[in-house]
Formats: structure tokens, sequence, C-alpha cells
């Protein structure tokens, strides 16, 4: 049995692909699967902590049955349950693939087909963690994500500055064995503090558990 060092903590992970409706039949979605948020579900879990899972639809469900799972659709819905768990929470990780624009009008029947072509307008969504990064408190710790495919660590360090969040795990479409759908991830993990950590490509497991130990480091008191 793991050492119990999250005992007593509660954590939120958002996790999987946001969907946003088109119509009753269609929607605007990602490949994500829901793997990587599972493994670090069951990581904190093995460590005694109380795990809120916010799942996108389709995403991969964690095996601990201590896990309590918010099942939602669009990143509308993953921002109310994130923003409802938020004040509890001793630690977030957003692992989730939310969807940053949704349509302007969701047809309430199913679009016809018509012309040649169609234009879709989109409008931007909350971003749920640049919004709960603005609501985090002294002992509340951050942990997120950055999928790129170019100027990695560039947009990775933007976005861990932008996001207020403690820790960014960058994993990159440029990687073989890394991101969408794969069991396993290479990341490099940058500290607010400015250190940083590299992963070999190891199962998402793995992965979830060097994110944890790199969460132990920090200087935050939860
Ligand atoms: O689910 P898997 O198939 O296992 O794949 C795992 C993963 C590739 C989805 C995961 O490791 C990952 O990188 N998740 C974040 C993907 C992403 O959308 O990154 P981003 O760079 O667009 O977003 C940056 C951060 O802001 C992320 O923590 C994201 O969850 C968060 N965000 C983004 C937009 C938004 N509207 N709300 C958010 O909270």
């Amino acid at each position: 049995h793991p050492k119990q060092e999250f005992l007593g903590k509660k954590v939120l992970i958002t996790s999987g692909p946001t969907q946003e409706a088109l119509d009753p039949v269609r929607f605007i979605s990602n490949h994500s699967s829901g793997k990587m948020g599972a493994a670090l579900a069951d990581s904190f879990a093995s460590q005694g902590a109380e795990v809120h899972l916010i799942l996108g639809k389709g995403a991969k469900k964690p095996q601990h049955a201590s896990i309590q799972i918010h099942s939602v659709t669009s990143a509308a819905e993953m921002y109310e349950a994130a923003a409802n768990l938020h004040p509890q929470a001793d630690i977030a990780v957003f692992a989730a693939a939310v969807a940053d624009y949704a349509p302007k009008h969701v047809a309430e029947e199913k679009i016809k087909k018509a012309g040649e072509a169609m234009t879709i307008e989109l409008v931007k969504n909350v971003d749920i963690a640049y919004s709960l990064g603005k609501e985090k408190r002294h002992h509340q710790i951050h942990v997120g994500f950055a999928l790129e495919t170019e100027n990695e660590e560039f947009h990775a360090k933007e976005k861990l500055g932008k996001k207020n969040f403690d820790l960014i795990v960058l994993n990159s479409m440029r990687e073989e064995g890394a991101g969408f759908q794969k069991d396993t991830n290479k990341v490099r993990i940058f500290s607010e503090d400015g250190s940083e950590a590299n992963s070999e490509v190891l199962p998402k497991e793995k992965i979830a558990g060097l994110i944890l130990e790199r969460i132990k480091k920090l200087p935050v008191k939860i």
C-alpha cells in the first residue's frame, strides 16, 4: 500500500473531453479519452485523498471505488461542477480538454443539408482553470496541463502564469507515445518557482505518480 500522504485532502480533477452541441445529434469535441485524468484520480485516491472527478462524456472511469464522479457534457456544465467544488478543494488538477468555443445557437431540430457551404458561429467558452485561478487562495494548489503542437515551452510557461497554476504539465502532440488517447505520456513539468522536471515515455499511471511527487515538493501548505 502506498503511503497515505494525501489523507484527508480534497482533490478536484477535471478529465476528458467536453461536447458542445450544434443540434440534437451533433457536437464539437476533441480526442481526449480521460486516461490521464483517471490515472491521476486513482493515484490521489490510493494515497488517501477524497477525490472528486469531473468527467466529460465517454471519458475513462477510474478504478478506486472511493472516487466521486461528477458527469458533465459541455464546458459550461464542467465549469459549474468545478466552481461548486472548488471552495472546499485543497488541490485542483485541470486535466480535461475543454472546448474553447461553442456554437452560438444550438438548433432545436437536426440541421438540414442545404447549400455547398455552411458557416457556424462560435462564441468563447468560460476558461475553467483561468476563472478558478483568480479565486485561488494561499492554501490551495492548482495544477494545469498544456497540450501544444508548437512553441511548447513558451506556451506552457505563459499558461502557468496567466492561469495562476502552481505547476503546469506540458505534453506535446509532436512526441511519440504522448498526449490524447495513448496509454503512455511524456511530460515536462514546470513549476511556478522556475524549476522543471522531465519524464521519459511512461504509462499514464507512472506520470500521475510523478505529478503527485512534484505537488508534494511545493512550498504551499494545504
Ligand atoms: O484524456 P487523454 O486521452 O488521456 O489525454 C490527456 C490530455 C492530453 C487531454 C491531457 O494530458 C491534457 O493535456 N489536458 C489539457 C488539454 C488542453 O486542453 O490543454 P490547453 O493547453 O488547451 O489548456 C490549458 C489548461 O487550461 C488545461 O489545464 C485545461 O484543462 C484548462 N482549460 C482550458 C480551456 C478551458 N476553457 N478551460 C480550462 O480549464
